[in-house]
């Protein structure tokens, strides 16, 4: 437990220095202002300030800190204040410490009401930043609002004349997704936010990225011996990337209504994993290097078909023994509403490396379990020595024949290789049990921050290698647009499968095509 002493606050160059990569562009002793505009909404509150409060009760803010919501509704600083309080949590500390931390935190937080398309409003904002923090000063804005008012934040903003372009002090602005709809739709939105700030300034920001295990999956296959020889259509059967949640829409029916689950899971954060999974190794460990070989990768990866595809939306099911609502019962859903709340979608990953290996990727809302998890599924032995045996099972039931690599992402981070063994004892059965790299048991002790945290501490050491590069978007868009353009017709109906359940049955069917049993 910690004992309660504030840690002396570092220069934003040092704050949370933790990747090997340079901080370029950091000058450390202006103070900083974050503004999050949308500070009212959902991402704001349960994440963007919760995230903040961690940095800075860990001490890794820099002391002269600022933190400005805007949104529209018209609340006083006190307000604001009492709306972020119950989500500024500090599991590490003691209950006092963390009261006094809040304490710290809290009358560093200032409210702005104003309209998002009001270069006056944005003027207001910063008369305010200069009157807390006076000048020069740093200063991260993050766009937490719907994606249809970044063009016209980003106008308002750069005509109130509130965005730097210089190195020092710096202005940095993180863009959530989705990133636009489609790939005209966001080529057009980089036009306009490109008239507006300065690529090197824009953070184009997927959560996955901050993950611990998603930051892990580099090292895993780069820095050990033992993968990299396996790690290829030679010896990998398939690969799974699975990702569920078991909560309702609970009031983002608005957004996800027009969104679905490819747009709003699988085009970003499930194909970022993708990319990483089957890239080449960069020549260099820099921004640059990585994002190049995710973008080559993701250029040998063949658009997305229906054929290859399968679509599915929940209606009423249950969750933990409780009735749980359709999606199409949900407030703000149309009542024949034709958006998918699951997609599963075989990839073709036409790489020297993968031609030949399906990749199976799985997103689903509404299921009884929250996962995200990467499954590398080996092929089976040549020699079939033991075929029968395995056939048999230990108490009766086919186990795996090959071995699998399973790298769970959440909410338990773990890393697991199942392999066939003997069971102890007389006789000779098999079964499959576990090489466990369990996260909580390894790094007892470790606190694994959220992957906001992590990524707020990159744009403040202007460290833009997990965040998404223009051309990597680019290619990203290009899988799915031709599929989601005949999906925006509304010509094909996704299949049912009840609230609490694992997505339609079709998916099975899918996964048989390409002899896949684990979908
Ligand atoms: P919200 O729907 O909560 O919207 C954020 C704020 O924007 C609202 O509080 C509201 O503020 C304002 N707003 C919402 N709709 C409109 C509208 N139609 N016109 C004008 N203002 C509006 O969104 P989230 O916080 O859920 O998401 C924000 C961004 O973050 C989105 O791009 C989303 O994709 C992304 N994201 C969200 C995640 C999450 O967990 N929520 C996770 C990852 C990304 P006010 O009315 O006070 O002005
Ligand atoms: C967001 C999606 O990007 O990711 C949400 O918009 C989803 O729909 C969320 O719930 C999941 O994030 P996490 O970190 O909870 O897995």
């Amino acid at each position: 437990m910690n004992t309660g002493q504030q840690p002396s606050p570092p220069d934003i160059a040092q704050a949370g220095s933790r990747s090997p990569v340079p901080p370029a562009g950091t000058h450390g002793h202006a103070p900083l202002a974050v503004t999050v505009v949308g500070a009212s909404g959902d991402l704001a509150t349960r994440k963007i300030f919760p995230a903040l409060f961690a940095l800075h009760a860990r001490g890794l803010l820099p002391a002269e800190t600022r933190l400005f919501g805007f949104a529209r509704r018209p609340w006083s600083d006190d307000d604001f204040r009492r709306h972020l309080t119950p989500g500024l949590k500090c599991e590490e500390l003691a209950a006092d410490v963390c009261d006094l931390r809040q304490r710290d935190f809290l009358p560093r937080c200032h409210f702005v009401p104003g309209d998002y398309d009001s270069a006056d409003s944005f003027r207001d904002l910063q008369r305010r930043l200069e009157a807390a923090c006076g000048s020069p000063v740093h200063h991260l804005v993050y766009f937490a609002i719907p994606p249809t008012l970044f063009g016209r934040v980003a106008q308002a903003m750069r005509a109130a004349g509130i965005v730097t372009d210089g190195e020092s002090p710096w202005t940095r602005v993180v863009v959530e997704k989705p990133f636009g709809t489609d790939r005209r739709s966001s080529d057009e939105l980089t036009r306009l936010l490109g008239g507006c700030f300065r690529e090197e300034q824009t953070y184009r920001i997927d959560h996955y990225l901050g993950k611990e295990v998603i930051q892990n999956l580099m090292v895993l296959r780069f820095a050990n011996t033992i993968f990299e020889p396996l790690w290829n259509r030679r010896h990998i059967h398939h690969v799974h990337i699975a990702w569920s949640e078991d909560i309702p829409l609970a009031g983002r029916a608005g957004y996800f209504e027009g969104t679905g689950i490819i747009r709003d899971v699988m085009q970003n954060h499930l194909t970022q994993i993708l990319a990483l999974v089957a890239m080449e190794c960069p020549w260099q460990l820099d921004a640059r290097h990585v994002r190049d070989e995710k973008v080559r990768l993701l250029r040998q990866v063949v658009p997305l078909t229906r054929e290859r595809t399968v679509l599915g939306q929940y209606v009423a099911g249950r969750l933990q023994g409780e009735p749980v609502a359709g999606y199409r019962e949900e407030p703000g859903v149309a009542p024949d509403s034709c958006t998918a709340t699951y997609a599963a979608a075989v990839f073709d990953v036409r790489s020297p490396r993968w031609r030949g290996v399906p990749f199976l990727v799985s997103a689903a809302k509404g299921t009884g379990t929250r996962h995200t998890e990467i499954r590398i599924h080996f092929r089976a032995p040549d020699n079939d020595l033991f075929h029968a045996l395995l056939a048999k099972g230990a108490a009766g039931q086919g186990l795996l024949r090959g071995n699998e690599l399973v790298i769970r992402v959440q909410p338990d981070e773990q890393i697991l290789m199942r392999v066939v063994s003997k069971v102890p004892g007389s006789g000779f059965q098999l079964d499959t049990a576990a090489l466990d790299l369990s996260y909580r048991e390894a790094y007892a002790g470790t606190r694994i921050g959220d992957a906001y945290e992590n990524l707020i501490l990159d744009v403040l050491r202007g460290d833009r290698s997990l965040f998404i590069r223009n051309d990597e978007l680019e290619a990203a868009w290009d899988l799915f647009t031709p599929l989601l353009m005949e999906l925006d017709t509304c010509r094909q109906t996704p299949h049912p499968y009840p609230f609490g359940t694992p997505g339609p049955e079709a998916r099975r069917e899918l996964a048989a095509r390409y002899a896949i049993e684990d979908a």
